[in-house]
């Protein structure tokens, strides 16, 4: 039986992570290390193998806590936790600096102390900045870093941290960087869910300042699968970015979930512009190509499958949006994370 450490795998991501890898392969087990912060939600695991699937709670900035959960010889730690939502940096950095910085210099220290086979860290396309409107521009691995939100810097401050690991102590580190991901259980603080969660309620959908930023969309599974192929297959050291040439404008974004909705574009609100707005980002996936991976979700497909989700399961919205799912942890813990 192999064994995954994975990381913040309750949130978005990382729960669609576990699924998939605990689908894919019978011989796999999964320790999943999570804080439940507001992002971490274990109505996002219902379903899975129990017999496979245990999950801690724990912090990853907390040495002891990340020790005493990480068996020896781990076959790959997969960290997906992070504070991960760029509004929430600007207005405070703190817990970004704490878990996406020290917590991944904490799991690196554990990773080599436990002798873990492979260490995968999940970086977005965020660290190397914003690319020029409508020109042909691309980040590649070897794009500067250029990250402009301290979201976009504490990512990329982790990302030295675990490249130094693999220089200096050998440790077999990949690094992964993907763009915009959307699908089933995404917090409604995001673009997607947030416009289609406010869409299906006739409430305002805001449009950040003109609504002509460029973001690159993929679909969370198509990003899950590049994440095990690069895991499975990669050799140590590498970066992959992970893209499926999928560049819209929020705008556009928004328009098609109105109309797949039949909502009507009043429902549109152009409201003050985020500080520091990225204006473009667009992945070259050539590289994870390369290793054998290609998106299964077409744009429309994809979002059609998401705005499907979230009108099948109305309880789940419900429960994140009255703070219910945050009770079970309060009678658990004894502590109640907060959502704002
Ligand atoms: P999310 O906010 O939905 O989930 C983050 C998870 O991490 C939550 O379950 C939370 O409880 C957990 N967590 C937070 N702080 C923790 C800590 N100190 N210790 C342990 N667990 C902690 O995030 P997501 O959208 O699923 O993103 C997952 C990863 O992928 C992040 O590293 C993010 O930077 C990266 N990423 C996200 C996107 C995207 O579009 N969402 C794109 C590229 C990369
Ligand atoms: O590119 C990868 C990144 O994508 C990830 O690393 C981040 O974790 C993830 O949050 C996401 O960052 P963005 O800032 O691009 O995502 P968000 O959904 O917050 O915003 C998408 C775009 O939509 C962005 O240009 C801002 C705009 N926006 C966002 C919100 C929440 C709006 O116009 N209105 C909104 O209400």
């Amino acid at each position: 039986m192999r064994t995954f450490f994975v990381t913040g795998g309750a949130g978005f991501i990382g729960a669609a992570f576990v699924h998939l890898i605990l689908r894919e392969f019978s011989d796999v087990r999964v320790i999943n290390f999570d804080a439940l912060t507001y992002a971490g939600n274990l109505d996002n695991l219902s379903g899975l193998d129990s017999d496979r699937h245990t999950f801690v709670r724990g912090d990853i900035r907390d040495p002891m806590a990340v020790k005493e959960s990480m068996p020896m010889d781990v076959d790959a730690v997969v960290n997906f936790a992070a504070e991960s939502h760029v509004d929430r940096s600007i207005e405070s950095a703190h817990d970004f600096v704490t878990t996406n910085v020290v917590g991944t210099q904490v799991l690196l220290d554990a990773a080599r102390g436990t002798r873990a086979r492979k260490f995968c860290h999940i970086s977005t396309d965020e660290v190397m900045g914003s690319l020029s409107d409508g020109s042909e521009e691309v980040f590649t691995e070897d794009s500067p870093f250029a990250p402009n939100s301290p979201y976009a810097a504490s990512k990329a401050a982790a990302e030295h941290l675990v490249r130094a690991a693999h220089h200096t102590f050998g440790l077999h580190t990949l690094i992964t960087r993907c763009g915009n991901n959307y699908g089933p259980r995404q917090f409604p603080e995001k673009l997607i869910p947030l416009a289609i969660t406010n869409a299906l309620q006739d409430r305002e959908v805001p449009v950040y300042g003109d609504g002509r930023n460029v973001r690159d969309w993929i679909y969370v599974h198509d990003h899950c699968r590049a994440v095990l192929q690069v895991i499975e297959r990669a050799p140590a050291g590498e970066t992959y970015n992970i893209g499926a040439r999928n560049e819209q404008r929020n705008i556009e974004v928004v328009e098609s979930i109105l109309k797949a909705l039949n909502k009507p574009s009043s429902l549109i609100k152009f409201v003050t512009d985020r500080p520091g707005h990225d204006r473009r980002y667009s992945i070259d996936p050539g590289k994870i190509e390369k290793l054998g991976w290609l998106p299964r979700a077409g744009w429309s497909e994809g979002l059609e499958k998401t705005i499907d989700w979230y009108i099948k399961n109305p309880q789940w919205l419900a429960r994140v949006r009255t703070g219910e799912y945050l009770d079970y942890y309060e009678r658990q813990y004894g502590e109640r994370a907060s959502q704002k």
